[in-house]
């Protein structure tokens, strides 16, 4: 584009921008939450699945306390999930995101060597990532690191380089398939060598967050290495705990989650769970149980997920090609097409994201705050913007990105003339 062509293109969106304000939407891609249509999905859990038997599989009646680790048929359900046995598979409650806050403030506080005895706990952040994780690091006093990703997981050469030269470092949190937000999925390589990896800390601890397991948007399925399994070859069996939830299955106001480890390493953290509950919400574990069977159950369960939601991700897909072609890509933003997840990210020009957020704020589209994904949403390159769009119509999802379109033209385009 000539000097004088990008002038008169940066005056068009200035006025549609103009436009845009005189009638403010009203629209939020911020957080990836199911619509009410994907929640339909789950109606028969609350309205037709009648509960006529009190007594679980292992006996216990699930009205009654008892049942730290959950009931039989539960630790099945989700061992098939995490590629775990009964004895490595723990129920909670509605939240996977409780849970791991729990096992973190248990090595932080409560362990045989706790990690608070130390001057500073570390741990690595690979990133973009999921701002919650990040959030209760922080609130746990514990020093976050930031690593990049590679398309398929963390950088390995920059993760072995700092854990084996730093005690500091106690460990790492990895959302292995379908990463919030950058959508992609941890290769075997990847899983073999978080497995293996020689630490300075002699309990390195891998937060293994699989939110999004079964979470695939087309038949084509992105599918994790077994983990546990990998860190049990490496003779490091009590590296990894894993973390999944119902949550984006059926209903995360009143869904299930679940711990996957070695059993020692479960008894460690259910000893330590056991000073704060007696036991989880056993009825919904057995209401999940009948309602989500096994898992090829969950599976047909999570393709009519898809069907609502691949639209949206396409619908995503297609504006932004519209707008930027293949060629204009490379001057603006760069944006994933993720087989699986609830995300789309945007890498911006440098110095872009944090205006092209808050000049959407202003005409009334809500996105997560830029940069978000990285620990103290702290980017030193401020390009980082993530969409989060099943909770949007389409028709309303078309407007957002439309807006957002022009936004990120108008901002890239006045930055270029400021360094002019
Ligand atoms: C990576 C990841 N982990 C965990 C959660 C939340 O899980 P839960 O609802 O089980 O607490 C989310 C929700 O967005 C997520 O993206």
């Amino acid at each position: 584009m000539s000097q004088e062509e990008q002038e008169t293109r940066l005056e068009q969106l200035q006025e549609q921008y103009e436009r845009y304000k005189q009638r403010p939407l009203d629209l939020s891609l911020a957080r990836g939450v199911p619509s009410s249509e994907q929640l339909k999905l789950s109606q028969a859990l609350i309205n037709d699945t009648p509960i006529t038997q009190w007594l679980s599989d292992d006996e216990i009646d699930i009205r009654n306390y008892g049942g730290l680790y959950g009931i039989k048929e539960a630790r099945e359900l989700f061992g098939s999930l995490m590629e775990t046995s009964v004895e490595e598979t723990f129920i909670g409650g509605n939240s996977s995101l409780h849970l791991m806050y729990a096992v973190l403030n248990h090595f932080m506080f409560t362990a045989e060597k706790p990690w608070s005895q130390d001057a500073t706990v570390k741990f690595l952040c690979p990133s973009p990532g999921y701002d919650r994780h990040w959030f209760m690091l922080e609130q746990l006093g514990i020093e976050m690191i930031s690593v990049p990703l590679t398309g398929k997981g963390p950088d390995m050469d920059t993760v072995e380089t700092l854990v084996s030269q730093d005690p500091a470092i106690k460990g790492m949190f990895v959302v292995p398939t379908y990463n919030n937000p950058t959508g992609e999925t941890v290769s075997d390589e990847v899983v073999d060598r978080l497995a293996a990896m020689t630490t300075a800390h002699d309990d390195f601890l891998i937060m293994w967050d699989n939110a999004y397991v079964v979470h695939h948007l087309y038949e084509e399925r992105e599918v994790v290495k077994n983990i546990l399994e990998a860190c049990k070859y490496a003779l490091n069996p009590n590296r990894v705990v894993q973390f999944v939830s119902t949550s984006k299955m059926t209903i995360p106001g009143s869904g299930v989650s679940a711990i996957g480890a070695s059993v020692d390493r479960m008894q460690e953290i259910a000893k330590a769970f056991s000073k704060q509950i007696i036991s989880f919400d056993k009825i919904n574990q057995k209401r999940h149980v009948e309602f989500l069977k096994d898992r090829e159950t969950i599976e047909a369960h999570m393709e009519k997920h898809a069907e609502i939601l691949a639209p949206k991700f396409e619908w995503i897909d297609a504006i932004l090609h519209a707008f930027f072609g293949e060629e204009e890509r490379s001057h603006f933003v760069e944006w994933t097409q993720p087989k699986g997840g609830y995300f789309v990210h945007l890498t911006t020009q440098d110095g872009c994201a944090e205006e092209v957020v808050r000049r959407m704020k202003d005409i009334g589209v809500h996105l997560t705050d830029a940069n978000a994904a990285y620990p103290y949403g702290n980017n030193p390159r401020d390009n980082s913007i993530r969409l989060a769009p099943s909770n949007a119509k389409l028709d309303h999802l078309e407007i957002a990105m439309e807006a957002l379109c022009v936004c990120i033209e108008l901002v890239t385009l006045e930055k270029i003339e400021l360094t002019n």
